[in-house]
């Protein structure tokens, strides 16, 4: 079957990592990406999101800086290299295989959330928390329950922070903006904590979750990772029994 322009659109966007620093990104653009977001689904319509608009450089690379560390940790020392050869095997050249390998365990492919031109840092770093204790059945009985099944709490928040995003990401790539999502300065608490000081969200009602990053992308990417195709992800009444139908 055809692809429509919407999938086409999901299926074409991709993580941005290098932007061209001329181009500005107007606070229009932003605001239209982030309208664009509030309009994904949350339990109740509780929309329990926060965006904070990082403009300020050296609040950019201190969250950049806490990205390029934590990556250095993960792929540089806690990955196995055959682990990361394996993860990449869909790269055919052999010199971007160890160019990309070099930049993960270097920390250099995280380099863009600093938003430094001189590097193609991204322009603008966007940070989004969520309201933790969020969950869909807003009845008074149930707060502090997690919820009528007791984990809705850990995770409407976090389903409905997800949902914004990627919103916000099919919006900036229909708007000709590239993006990245990125989590890695926000995996470890001490990292939290630290941007949550630095950025004043009313930890720990509040926690962020996501960063994404904009700006126009200084080359076009079209490769990217690849997708398990529906068959293989997918059963049909029961665990185990595969889904099969024609494209
Ligand atoms: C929860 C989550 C965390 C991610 N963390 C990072 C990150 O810390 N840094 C980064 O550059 N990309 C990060 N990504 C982006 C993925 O690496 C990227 O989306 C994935 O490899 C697929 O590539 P594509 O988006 O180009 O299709 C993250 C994506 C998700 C959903």
């Amino acid at each position: 079957m055809q692809d429509n322009e919407t999938i086409s659109m999901i299926k074409e966007r991709r993580a941005i990592r290098d932007y061209d620093t001329e181009q500005e990104v107007p606070d229009g653009l932003i605001r239209k990406v982030i309208e664009a977001g509030t309009y994904a689904p949350s339990a109740e319509n509780q929309q329990p999101w926060r965006i904070i608009i990082v403009k300020d450089k050296d609040t950019q690379e201190f969250i950049g800086q806490m990205a390029v560390d934590r990556t250095i940790e993960l792929f540089g020392r806690a990955t196995p290299r055959q682990e990361l050869e394996r993860r990449l095997s869909y790269i055919r050249s052999k010199a971007s295989l160890e160019r990309t390998i070099d930049i993960l365990i270097t920390g250099k492919r995280f380099e863009y959330i600093k938003g430094n031109p001189e590097t193609d840092g991204a322009p603008v770093l966007l940070v989004l928390a969520v309201q933790r204790t969020h969950v869909g059945n807003s009845q008074a009985t149930l707060r502090g329950t997690g919820g009528v099944y007791g984990w809705s709490a850990p995770r409407h928040a976090i389903i409905a922070g997800s949902m914004m995003l990627q919103n916000m990401m099919l919006a900036a790539a229909s708007l000709g903006l590239g993006s990245c999502v990125s989590s890695v300065q926000l995996d470890h608490f001490d990292d939290v904590q630290a941007v949550c000081e630095r950025l004043r969200i009313p930890h720990p009602l509040w926690v962020p979750i996501l960063c994404l990053t904009l700006g126009y992308a200084k080359y076009e990417r079209t490769l990217g990772p690849p997708r398990q195709p529906p068959e293989e992800i997918t059963f049909v009444d029961e665990w185990g029994n595969n889904f099969e139908v024609e494209d």
